[in-house]
């Protein structure tokens, strides 16, 4: 007999741990009589993505720690190590390296379809707010892990992103010595960011990640229609377009996750560098501070802001406008004062706003790509003003656009 009423009636050992545990009580609520829109879309697959994509992060992370050695003399050599000697460790290294750009790939189409179904409005701001947190934290992640092989790249990448706190008035100076922990990017820089890659930021990341699951479990998915379903429920309170998530979209999910491992091993198999844009070349010279490399240039998951940094003339400028960039992500939720949520029922001048921001994002990554030239300057200044009138501007367009109107049921 139970010590308490267990009310999901369950027996054996399951039902031991019920009378001592809510496992049934979490397995419904969070799944099995968690009910989800029925019209969710190609869209929806990113965040049960992004969730895998995370734990073969935390996984292949575990096993890379055991073998790598975080110091500037073996750093190098212990990634060459990796690749050559340990068992399956190139496979390891492979798919961290890849999931890494995988993670900001899904990512950012998790982002847009957030953008093109108003899923960040009432009452979802702050699964949106934790998700912009999410988002600060991954490119945290991504920076700290790049620099950890010690290659010419991490080195340089270092040395440019550091000393960007270089610009702040008066302490700037300062600052950079004591985030570096040495006059140049060195053994006490890298021990620093071995720390926060491997601890402190996952286990911030992860923390985010609950908060960010608990906040859609209170209220419920947004959906391609961005109706309520849970105005219209039926006489025993499930909504009415609602179905439950375990079988229907953990099924659906597992077909996502199949197409997603097709394309995810062929890369990494066949195409781990990605010519050059998923791991650099200069990145397989070992780190040296008495030799520049000709041309600077993160990863592609950062260009677009780099680009925008190096849109502005002024240094301390420049880095406001690329933090910026990536804060103002923050308030969407309060720019948008259109009545309906979705792109389906909004009116052309928000589809225009989202073409164009859509462009300007995709040529600014570009761009950051790219050695600068005077006309990839301008391009990239114009580009950079539009990505933030596509913010600015919300609060007018979005209340002068001509809406549909958005329907009682969602459509299939
Ligand atoms: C590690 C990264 C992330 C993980 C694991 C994750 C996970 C999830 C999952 C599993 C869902 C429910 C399924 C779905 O709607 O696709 C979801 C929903 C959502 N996520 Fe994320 N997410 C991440 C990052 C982000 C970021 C960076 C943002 C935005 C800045 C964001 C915004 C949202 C929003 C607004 C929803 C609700 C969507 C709706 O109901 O239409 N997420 N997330």
């Amino acid at each position: 007999m139970g010590i308490v009423a267990n009310p999901h009636k369950t027996t054996g050992v399951l039902g031991w741990i019920d009378d001592r545990f809510p496992l049934t009580k979490m397995w419904k609520d969070h799944v099995s009589e968690y009910y989800a829109p029925k019209n969710f879309n190609f869209w929806y697959y990113f965040g049960s993505l992004a969730l895998l994509v995370l734990v073969n992060q935390l996984l292949t992370g575990i096993f890379l720690t055991m073998h790598y050695k975080p110091s500037a003399d073996l750093a190098f050599g212990s990634v060459e190590y990796i690749m050559r000697d340990v068992p399956w460790g190139d496979l390891i290294r492979y798919l961290h390296s890849t999931g890494a750009s995988a993670f900001f790939i899904v990512v950012y189409l998790h982002m847009y379809r957030g953008l093109l179904y108003g899923s960040y409005r009432k009452p979802r701001e702050l699964i949106w707010v934790f998700g912009c947190l999410i988002y600060l934290a991954l490119m945290a992640e991504g920076f700290f892990g790049y620099v950890l092989p010690w290659g010419q790249m991490s080195y340089w990448g270092a040395q440019v992103i550091i000393s960007l706190f270089g610009a702040i008035p008066v302490v700037g100076e300062d600052l950079v010595i004591w985030i570096q922990g040495d006059f140049v990017p060195s053994d006490a820089t890298l021990n620093r960011i071995f720390a926060l890659h491997v601890i402190a930021i996952p286990f911030v990341l992860v923390g985010l990640v609950v908060a960010h699951l608990l906040a859609l479990h209170e209220v419920g998915s947004n959906n391609p229609d961005g109706v309520d379903i849970k105005k219209d429920k039926d006489e025993n309170g499930v909504p009415k377009d609602g179905i439950p998530f375990h079988p229907y979209y953990t099924v659906k999910d597992l077909f996502g996750v199949s197409v997603f491992l097709a394309i995810f091993l062929t890369i990494v198999f066949f195409l781990p560098e990605v010519g050059g844009l998923f791991l650099e070349k200069p990145n397989f010279q070992e780190a040296n501070p008495a030799v520049t490399p000709e041309h600077i240039a993160p990863v592609w998951y950062f260009t677009p802001f780099y680009a925008m940094l190096r849109a502005v003339p002024d240094k301390l400028f420049g880095v406001i406008t690329m933090f910026g960039a990536v804060l103002i992500l923050f308030v969407l939720p309060w720019l948008d004062r259109s009545p309906v949520k979705s792109v389906r029922y909004k009116g052309p001048i928000f589809k225009i706003a989202l073409a164009l921001f859509t462009v300007s994002f995709v040529v600014l990554g570009w761009l950051g790509l790219q050695a600068p030239t005077a006309g990839k300057t301008l391009a990239a200044q114009i580009f950079t003003v539009i990505y933030f009138l596509f913010f600015l501007l919300m609060p007018i367009y979005s209340k002068m656009d001509k809406t549909k109107p958005e329907p009682a049921r969602v459509t299939s």
